[in-house]
């Protein structure tokens, strides 16, 4: 397994449209098993494929508390959905932000896991909301993108600053 590199706000490879994944072969499997371990790795919840600059419609997921139950959807839709949710968001791919999202309550899901085999599932509370933000990756939109364009540049400044940080500090020191 490989641990894959994240693209990170405001790049635009992360506002491609993802396309269906069409062949269930080895090659899939391995992307699915390395962007599971890349999620686990950097402690996120949920990962899509766009994140790792893979435009294929795929997300991983694990909401379970033991970070035990990995996930897999595959050309995933959105059959119904119903009610209303607001969760405090971040994202692996917009470090350090948190922001409150409205999302919709309860939705079934339609996908096809890593051999192709069609399920659907019912889906509610984090789950729900962790499947929506994983969809809006994959037709390259961020939950930033729901924030006035006032704080949306206010997130894109203090990343900035955060990368700038983080470069003066790997320069100050010697990483060995
Ligand atoms: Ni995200």
């Amino acid at each position: 397994m490989a641990k894959l590199n994240i693209l990170e706000f405001p790049d635009p490879r992360l506002t491609t449209v993802a396309k269906p994944v069409e062949n269930f072969d080895e090659s899939l499997k391995k992307l699915v098993q390395d962007m599971t371990q890349t999620m686990y790795e950097a402690n996120g919840i949920g990962l899509a494929a766009t994140q790792v600059n893979v435009h294929k419609r795929l997300l991983v997921l694990d909401v379970s508390a033991d970070q035990n139950q990995p996930r897999v959807y595959i050309n995933p839709e959105i059959t119904s959905q119903a009610g209303e949710q607001t969760h405090e968001e971040g994202c692996l791919s917009v470090p350090g932000i948190y922001a409150s999202v409205k999302r919709a309550e309860n939705i079934t899901v339609k996908a096809r896991d890593a051999d192709g085999n069609v399920f659907e599932e019912q889906l509610e509370g984090l789950h729900a909301v962790c499947i929506q933000h994983e969809m809006d990756h994959l037709v390259g939109r961020l939950f930033v993108d729901y924030l006035s364009p006032l704080k949306r540049n206010m997130v894109r400044k203090k990343l900035e600053k955060q990368r700038k940080v983080a470069a003066k500090e790997a320069e100050d020191h010697l990483v060995i």
